[in-house]
């Protein structure tokens, strides 16, 4: 049986991030508190908390007295594909700076293949001046595959800036001025109507690889940027890269803006580098700001150290 102590010790674990930046905000909201960062573990029973990014296999099974995992990201695949993970809650970020972030990038994106900002630069490297068509943000249609914290917040700007969003979830995701679309039934006529297609999905058994050759020939074809977009922060594993790169030089695709990789950082060999009209980032779409984050976990804590529960808890069967 899991003891209950009051002041706990915390693990940080950061996987392949620099674990200085989080021990110093942690160190200085709880300055009582002992902080251990792996693999320093001289006792593993004084763990309450553990703060992790993509921890070792077996490490957090290890900690008898767990009372809570934090996912130092807000995506959760980290952690739910471990084999024996200990039935504690794990509580994942939900942080108005995170989602911001991830707004700006996908804003920035969206209006990079919008606004042809590819070819622009292509036309100034070559020192051409030559102004291109450019259509109304009306006459684009958006479509945000995964409603969430971070697909709502960026739905909402993009309304803002006049383009036809529409948003596709499990269940249908009520949002002012956004075309809702909910379930397998509803993905078909989704993609028929969206141009310029964001995914901020999580990473689960059921969303694996739908980033494929299949998904985008149902996108819409008829648009005003003469071929369909995609645009994924969500995950490396939801999509075909092959295809990507296929889509791409058959002009299934006329563009693409990529944050996540199946192999990450992307191999200097992938033909994504070089594919045309297509932008790439170091998963940086929404970094993970210790400062801002770790008080938001120092709340968690201290609420349930006073009897409340934890909460932005993942649903350990839907798997984010
Ligand atoms: P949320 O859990 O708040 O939202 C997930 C959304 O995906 C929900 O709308 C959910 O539907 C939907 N969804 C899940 N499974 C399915 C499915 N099978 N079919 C249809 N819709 C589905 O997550 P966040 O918005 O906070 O984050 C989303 C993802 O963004 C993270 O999991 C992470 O992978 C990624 N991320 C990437 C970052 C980066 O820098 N690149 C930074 C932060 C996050 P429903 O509403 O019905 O539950
Ligand atoms: C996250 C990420 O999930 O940075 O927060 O990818």
């Amino acid at each position: 049986m899991r003891q209950s102590t009051t002041k706990g010790a915390i693990l940080i674990a950061t996987g392949p991030w620099d674990p200085a930046p989080w021990a110093a905000a942690v160190r200085a909201v709880e300055p009582d508190r002992p902080v251990f960062v792996w693999p320093d573990l001289p006792d593993p029973a004084a763990i309450r908390y553990a703060l992790v990014w993509g921890p070792p296999e077996g490490l957090l099974a290890s900690l008898p007295n767990l009372a809570a995992i934090f996912s130092l990201g807000a995506g959760v695949d980290h952690l739910v594909f471990q084999e024996g993970l200990p039935e504690v809650p794990i509580v994942r970020v939900v942080s108005s700076d995170l989602t911001r972030r991830m707004t700006e990038w996908v804003t920035l994106q969206v209006l990079t293949h919008h606004r042809q900002a590819l070819a622009y630069a292509r036309q100034q490297a070559a020192r051409t001046w030559k102004e291109l068509a450019q259509p109304q943000a009306a006459d684009v249609r958006v479509g945000i595959m995964g409603m969430g914290v971070l697909g709502r917040d960026t739905a909402q700007v993009l309304v803002r800036l006049g383009f036809r969003v529409a948003g596709w979830s499990r269940r249908p995701t009520t949002v002012a001025g956004v075309e809702a679309f909910g379930g397998t039934d509803g993905l078909d006529p989704f993609l028929a109507r969206t141009d310029i297609l964001v995914c901020l999905l999580p990473l689960t058994a059921e969303t694996r690889g739908i980033l494929a050759m299949p998904l985008f020939a149902k996108l819409a074809r008829d648009g005003a940027l003469g071929g369909p977009v995609i645009i994924n922060a969500g995950r490396g594993g939801l999509q075909v890269e092959a295809d990507i790169v296929m889509a791409l030089a058959d002009g299934v695709l006329a563009g693409a803006s990529l944050d996540v990789f199946e192999e990450e950082p992307l191999p200097a060999a992938s033909p994504l580098w070089a594919a045309p009209n297509v932008v790439i980032t170091p998963h940086a779409a929404a970094v993970s700001a210790p400062k801002e984050l770790v008080p938001l976990m120092r709340e968690q804590m201290a609420a349930y150290e006073a009897g409340r529960p934890f909460t932005n808890v993942v649903d350990r069967a839907a798997m984010y």
